[in-house]
């Protein structure tokens, strides 16, 4: 087992409520190749640029608590309602990391970062930074990624092999004629993994727009791997098409998503070292 992986099981702080279960379970984080070299512990972060952080969502049980008390209230009150304890973990260590990296790019400890949310819940920072950048997260599979810019909307999406097992089943309410077309035509071994990767840009651009699984569907289209990503059809016509960029990402070997950018910018991506 490689070094580093959280199997020493102590008493969790009575503060943080529900975790040991996930440790005694043994429902560790599993240990994932990170695909991404590690990202540098200071970095700039210019306008023309997206960066793109991966992070596992494990962690030792001496850092619950001071997690925990890097949360606001309302993150505190929204984890304890999470009903399984490993999802409460992952919640808390992805704001965590959320609150790290955001801190990093503002010049302030993660602690002091406030968020606000959009109507359908995408979180921002608070106009109280003054701050022009942005970020959206995704998490799925034990890991979380984070992408941050300047002046520009970004939306991500990660999934991981399970959901594809269940889009099979459905893809004909998610998906538009011409997209299920396009996966027909692709060879039976490789379409579940298309099929994953087409629902993540869908979704990358309904959360670069804020809105979420709010919208249809199947009122946009985007392109079918093995094409590149691609916005193709909105129903606001060309010159929204023109403004989104989608990327594909493989920060682990089992997990893909899409990063979806207003207008064009070089994406860096780098996996977060705990170390
Ligand atoms: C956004 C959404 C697609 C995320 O789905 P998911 O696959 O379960 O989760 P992901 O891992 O991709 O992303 C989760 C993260 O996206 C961000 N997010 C939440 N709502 C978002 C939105 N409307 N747009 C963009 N990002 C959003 C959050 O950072 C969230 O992480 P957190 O829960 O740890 O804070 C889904 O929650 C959705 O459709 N929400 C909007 C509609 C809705 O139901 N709103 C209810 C609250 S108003």
């Amino acid at each position: 087992m490689p070094a580093g992986v959280p199997v020493t099981l102590k008493p969790e702080p009575q503060s943080f409520p529900g975790i040991s279960p996930f440790y005694q379970a043994g429902l560790c984080t599993p240990w994932v190749a990170l695909t991404w070299p590690v990202g540098p512990r200071e970095v700039e972060l210019p306008a023309g640029e997206v960066h793109v952080w991966c992070a596992r969502l494990g962690a030792f049980p001496e850092q619950i608590q001071p997690c925990w008390q890097m949360l606001s209230s309302d993150e505190r009150a929204r984890a304890e309602r999470f009903r399984f304890s490993s999802d409460r973990l992952h919640f808390v260590v992805a704001r965590v990391m959320l609150r790290t990296l955001a801190g990093r790019y503002l010049g302030m400890p993660g602690s002091a970062v406030r968020f606000r949310y959009g109507p359908f819940g995408k979180p921002a920072l608070d106009d109280c930074h003054g701050s022009d950048l942005r970020f959206n997260v995704a998490h799925s599979g034990g890991l979380a990624v984070y992408a941050f810019t300047r002046l520009r909307e970004v939306g991500l999406d990660l999934e991981a092999e399970p959901l594809a097992r269940l889009l099979a089943g459905v893809s004909d309410s998610f998906f538009t004629a011409a997209e299920r077309q396009a996966l027909a035509a692709i060879a039976p071994e490789r379409r579940r993994l298309a099929t994953l990767v087409l629902w993540t840009r869908k979704e990358a651009y309904l959360k670069a727009l804020g809105c979420g699984l709010q919208q249809d569907l199947q009122s946009f289209e985007v392109s079918v791997p093995p094409l590149p990503p691609a916005l193709l059809r909105v129903p606001d016509g060309h010159a929204e098409e023109r403004r989104w960029f989608l990327y594909d990402l493989q920060p682990a070997r089992d997990l893909v998503g899409t990063l979806c950018v207003e207008n064009q910018a070089q994406v860096r991506a780098w996996s977060w070292s705990h170390a």
